[in-house]
């Protein structure tokens, strides 16, 4: 099963997605059935680390996000990935605007699927430090979620 997730810039709240399933994945020992990735519907930070907030937030919490480097979503991944979850409302809008007629991927928004008070995970770029932890509540209890649901599929 390969999982991708996306925001705007792939320098915050997907980078932290990726690097929290990944580190609860290896805690239920699923973390050879499920790849994990993160993409940005924009390309500004391609290359990059994620932002330095979102690194020590998540570092605090375990997850070690620094060897990840951003990248811009395309066509193709809608046929490498079983799975491609949004961030929010927009990148939901951008990737149905990129969808392939034909693609393999089943496309949602991430809290929506994965049960939550809000079905966006807003935006912590121009928000203080408390925006940061905010996103990792909303994320780890997703992918809790998501682990289970990985779980009944095997
Ligand atoms: P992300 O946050 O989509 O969670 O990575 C953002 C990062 C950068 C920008 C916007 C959102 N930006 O405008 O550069």
């Amino acid at each position: 099963m390969r999982v991708l997730f996306v925001c705007l810039g792939n320098i915050c709240r997907s980078p932290t997605a990726e690097g929290v399933l990944r580190h609860k994945l290896r805690e239920a020992g699923l973390a050879a059935q499920v790849q994990v990735a993160s993409a940005g519907t924009g390309d500004w930070h391609v290359g990059n680390a994620p932002d330095k907030r979102s690194q020590a937030a998540a570092l605090l919490r375990g997850y070690d996000l620094s060897a990840q480097r951003a990248q811009q979503v395309s066509r193709a991944d809608f046929a490498d990935y079983d799975l491609i979850l949004a961030m929010d409302h927009s990148n939901l809008r951008n990737l149905k605007a990129l969808q392939p007629a034909q693609g393999r991927a089943e496309l949602d928004l991430f809290l929506r699927r994965y049960a939550s008070s809000v079905d966006e995970v807003p935006d912590p770029y121009y928000d203080a430090e408390q925006g940061f932890e905010q996103v990792l509540d909303l994320i780890e209890h997703a992918c809790d979620l998501l682990v289970i649901e990985v779980k009944g599929r095997l």
